[in-house]
Formats: structure tokens, sequence, C-alpha cells
């Protein structure tokens, strides 16, 4: 129990690292108070242009790596058999971290582009796959949400699908357990999401278009 608690630890403070927020109070405002109210990529790329939008999504995207990785030095030798297991834990740290900054009254961003550095920290194919899948989603409807949301979901199907083909190699209860991780992030992205969710029902959810001048 008390490497996931580190692992949870170390995840949250590395998610406390705001790239879209920092980004904005350099340039003079506060993300926060514009656009969607987000702190993350897609309210940096509406709110600050293109560049704020790509450091955004790199830097959120970064910071769960390298949390990853600094769990994965501390626990790959004592942990090795559930190692998997503690790099999901990492994650969830980091999306705590990110979408609930405690210097920020709890008031932070959705935790995508996080999730989406852990998932190439943890399993690059799965990584691909949820390229793929954000790109279909994105593209066809331009909605971000609309392909944030299908990549949260296929991440649970995945893991789930794959953990059963016995990709990640753990026991029965450690693979539950995954599962119960995997599940506890998808479903805190969809709670995120929950004003996307209600515009996306009625129609006026914001599309995001890459060809605008910003
Ligand atoms: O990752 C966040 C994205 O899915 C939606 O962002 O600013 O349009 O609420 P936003």
């Amino acid at each position: 129990m008390g490497a996931r608690i580190i692992c949870v630890v170390i995840g949250y403070l590395f998610g406390l690292f705001q790239t879209g927020y920092f980004y904005g109070k350099a340039h003079g405002i506060d993300i926060r108070q514009h656009g969607s109210g987000n702190a993350g990529t897609t309210n940096a790329l509406r709110t600050l242009g293109k560049k704020a939008g790509a450091i955004t999504l790199l830097g959120d995207a970064f910071k769960c790596v390298v949390a990853v990785l600094v769990t994965w030095f501390l626990f790959h030798n004592s942990q090795a058999d559930i190692m998997p297991l503690l790099n999901l834990y990492t994650g969830a740290g980091v999306v705590l971290g990110h979408n609930y900054p405690f210097y920020l009254k709890f008031k932070g961003g959705k935790g995508i582009a996080a999730t989406g550095g852990l998932i190439v920290a943890f399993n690059l194919p799965m990584a691909g796959i949820g390229l793929v899948t954000f790109a279909l989603g994105y593209g066809i409807t331009k909605y971000v949400s609309v392909g944030s949301l299908l990549v949260v979901t296929g991440f649970l199907i995945e893991l789930v699908v794959f953990g059963q083909m016995g990709w990640f190699g753990m026991s029965g209860a450690h693979r539950i357990e995954l599962y119960i991780v995997g599940a506890f992030l998808t479903l805190l992205a969809v709670w995120r999401h929950r004003e996307n969710i209600k515009r996306l029902i009625h129609g006026t959810e914001n599309k995001t278009y890459l060809s605008k001048k910003n």
C-alpha cells in the first residue's frame, strides 16, 4: 500500500505544474478567466493561440511522463511485479494535481493532456490507438471534448481487453485493481467534462479549428 500512496503523492506534486496557467500568467492573463475557464490545452489554444496550445499540451503531457519515470526509478526493482499498476497510480496522482491544484483553489484543468502523457509512458501501442481515436473524434466533429472523451473511454476498454490478454503480466487481483484505477481516471475525465457534455447535448459546444489565424 505504501508504494501506491507514494506514487499518487509524487504524481500529485508533478501534476501541480499548470503549464497553461503559467504560460497565461507570463502573458499577463489568467486563462481560467477566459474562454471555457479551463486551464488546459484547448483553452490555451483558444485564448492565446497555437503556440500556447502546443506548449501547454507538451508541458502537461511531459510532466506525467517524468512523474512515471521517477516512480519507475524508485520501484522497478522492489515492486517489479506490479509496476504497471504503480504507473497508473502515478498517472492518477498527476491528473488529480492537474485538475485540483491546491494553490489555485483546486481549479485546474480536465486532465486530458496529462492522461495522454500517462498513456505514452504506460504503453506505446495504446498511445498510438489513443492518438488515432482522438484524431477521428476531433477530426470528424471539430469538438476537442469529443476526441478527449473517446480517448479516455478507449483507454479503459483497452486496459481491460489487453489486460485480459495478459499484456500487463499481473495476477488476477492486481489486474482488477488496474481496471479500477483506469475506471477512476475515465470517470474523473467524464466528470470534468460534464459542462462540455451538456453543451454537446444542446448543440452549443465550442468547435475548435486549427486553421484559424491563431
Ligand atoms: O481537454 C479539454 C477539452 O476536452 C475541452 O476543453 O476548454 O473546450 O472545455 P474546453
